[in-house]
């Protein structure tokens, strides 16, 4: 089954706004990259200050390969630098975790 990463973003209050906006303008690149399901930005509403980004791949390879090549194109906005490592801007997140999972459940509305 699938595998999950999760970058949990630490963000002062004042630059949520920053963070969302620039997730608003994000590269939209992820999309096409090999073994990509899914993505969430999710903001905190009780429990934790921390943003959380959220996707999901088809394997561990397929995750490594668009941290490798296409991760660094997308981030060239600012959250964590461009290809030779420098944003463009200060980043909104003061602080960054991956966390990794696998999926080993899974269930979907019933369709009809
Ligand atoms: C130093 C760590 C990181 C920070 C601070 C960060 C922050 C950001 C920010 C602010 C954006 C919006 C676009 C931009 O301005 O660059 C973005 C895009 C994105 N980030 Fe990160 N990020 C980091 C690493 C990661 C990692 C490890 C993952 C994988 C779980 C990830 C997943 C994504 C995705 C899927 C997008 C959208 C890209 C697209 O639209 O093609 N980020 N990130």
């Amino acid at each position: 089954m699938s595998i999950v990463k999760i970058n949990s973003l630490t963000v002062p209050a004042e630059q949520r706004e920053v963070l969302e906006q620039r997730f608003a303008s994000r590269a939209g690149t992820v999309e096409s990259a090999d073994g990509f399901e899914w993505f969430e930005l999710l903001r905190p509403l009780e429990g934790t200050d921390n943003y959380l980004v959220y996707t999901r791949w088809r394997s561990e390879e397929d995750f490594q390969a668009w941290m490798e090549g296409p991760m660094k194109a997308a981030h060239q906005g600012g959250g964590a630098g461009g290809g030779d490592g420098a944003p463009k801007h200060k980043p909104a997140a003061t602080g960054s975790t991956v966390w990794s999972f696998e999926v080993v459940q899974q269930a979907a509305p019933k369709q009809g």
